[in-house]
């Protein structure tokens, strides 16, 4: 059994230009981007083993994250399956000068721990200790099996 805590990750990035639209917003697809590596990163920090992005979904962009902005993206496991982790992304926009914080994008991202032959194999059970982290290990496990449905219809 592993700790949500085990799986804690936090990480910053400056806003760029390069990074953003002709309006001064970041681009969505960075945001993607900086999602999916502070997730693998979670992932890693629990399987210690290889991980793949198996799948993202409910990515809700909420507020824009503006140039000169720094975002702050929180992840951590919210369930395990068998091979397979549920991670939690929240993204927050912090202006540089005041200090105000925007809850910018959340998303589910699930990733499947690899074998030496790159073969799904079993995780350590994640254990929520918290209200909220049971919350989301219970919310977890309904979009995990909501995702399994979804696969075999399709
Ligand atoms: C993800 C992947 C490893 C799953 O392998 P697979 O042989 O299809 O695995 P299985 O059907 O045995 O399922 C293994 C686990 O993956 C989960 N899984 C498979 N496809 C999934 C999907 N689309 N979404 C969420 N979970 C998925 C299963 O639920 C299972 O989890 P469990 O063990 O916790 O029950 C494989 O599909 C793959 O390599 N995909 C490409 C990954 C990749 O390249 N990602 C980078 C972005 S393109």
């Amino acid at each position: 059994m592993k700790k949500v805590a085990d799986s804690q990750v936090i990480m910053h990035e400056l806003v760029l230009p390069n990074d953003t639209n002709i309006l001064g917003n970041i681009l969505g697809g960075r945001v993607m981007h900086y999602m999916d590596i502070c997730a693998a990163m979670s992932a890693y920090k629990h399987a210690r083993t290889p991980v793949a992005t198996a799948s993202v979904d409910n990515l809700d962009f909420l507020a824009p994250a503006k140039m000169g902005e720094i975002i702050c993206l929180k992840s951590s496991v919210n369930y395990t399956g068998g091979s397979s982790m549920e991670v939690g992304v929240r993204i927050e926009s912090e202006n540089a000068i005041t200090g105000k914080i925007k809850h910018t994008a959340s998303a589910y991202l699930t990733f499947v721990s690899l074998d030496k032959n790159k073969e799904p194999q079993k995780v350590e059970s994640v254990k929520p200790k918290t209200d909220d982290e049971i919350r989301r290990f219970n919310e977890g496990e309904r979009r995990y099996i909501h995702r399994k449905k979804r696969r075999n219809k399709s």
